[in-house]
């Protein structure tokens, strides 16, 4: 299988997290792949028509995108426990961790963008604060619900790439503060062997 990825993606690291998990890491050639929303990659257009990563190339050929469905794709084929709880509560609340963590990496990516591409006098402050809100009440919500994240599940790998971002990026916004729950679960979770081998490159 191809993967297009990049370093610096929570995306592309929540599926290099679930290839791990899965013992499925040894099967995935990476494919160092740029990808900005003001330089067109017109020749990854050709495999994605998002322009997004990460996407992936089964061995029949099938591309498959994006990071959510990939996830599911690769837990499909491991052994060993599910990411994704077949059915039940424990399904619903791993789906919702995963809904949560993503949510979080969009408006924290497209904050990113925003303040870090997008030239200076076209900044809006009001929808980066928007975003950055999004961000912080939903960090609220992890830390009133952390015990959902006992056991590891695809919203636990979730989870831990939306906060490995928010170090990465964001270490200035400091998320640990009044968060001492969420912030002991990282510090315990980041442990995984497949947490340290993915850590945010830029
Ligand atoms: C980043 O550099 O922060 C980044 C790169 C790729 C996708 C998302 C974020």
């Amino acid at each position: 299988m191809k993967l297009y990825y990049s370093t610096a993606s929570p995306f592309v690291r929540k599926v290099l997290v679930c290839a791990h998990e899965r013992g499925l890491d040894g099967r995935i050639e990476q494919v160092a792949t740029k990808v900005l929303p003001t330089e067109l990659n017109r020749d990854y257009a050709k495999v994605a028509p998002l322009m997004k990563l990460p996407s992936l190339e089964c061995d029949d050929g099938l591309v498959l995108f994006d990071s959510a469905v990939i996830c599911e794709y690769l837990d499909s084929l491991g052994t060993g426990p599910r990411l994704f709880p077949p059915e039940g509560d424990a399904r619903w609340r791993a789906l919702r961790m995963h809904a949560l963590a993503d949510g979080i990496l969009e408006a924290a990516v497209l904050t990113r963008y925003e303040t870090v591409i997008r030239p200076e006098p076209l900044r809006w402050k009001a929808w980066i604060d928007g975003q950055l809100l999004k961000v912080d009440q939903s960090l609220d919500f992890l830390e009133a619900h952390v015990r959902d994240l006992e056991g590891l599940t695809i919203g636990t790998v979730s989870a831990g790439c939306a906060l490995g971002y928010l170090d990465f990026r964001y270490a200035d916004r400091n998320w640990r503060g009044g968060r001492p729950q969420l912030a002991a679960w990282w510090e315990t979770a980041s442990r995984r062997p497949s947490f340290e081998k993915t850590v945010p490159r830029a």
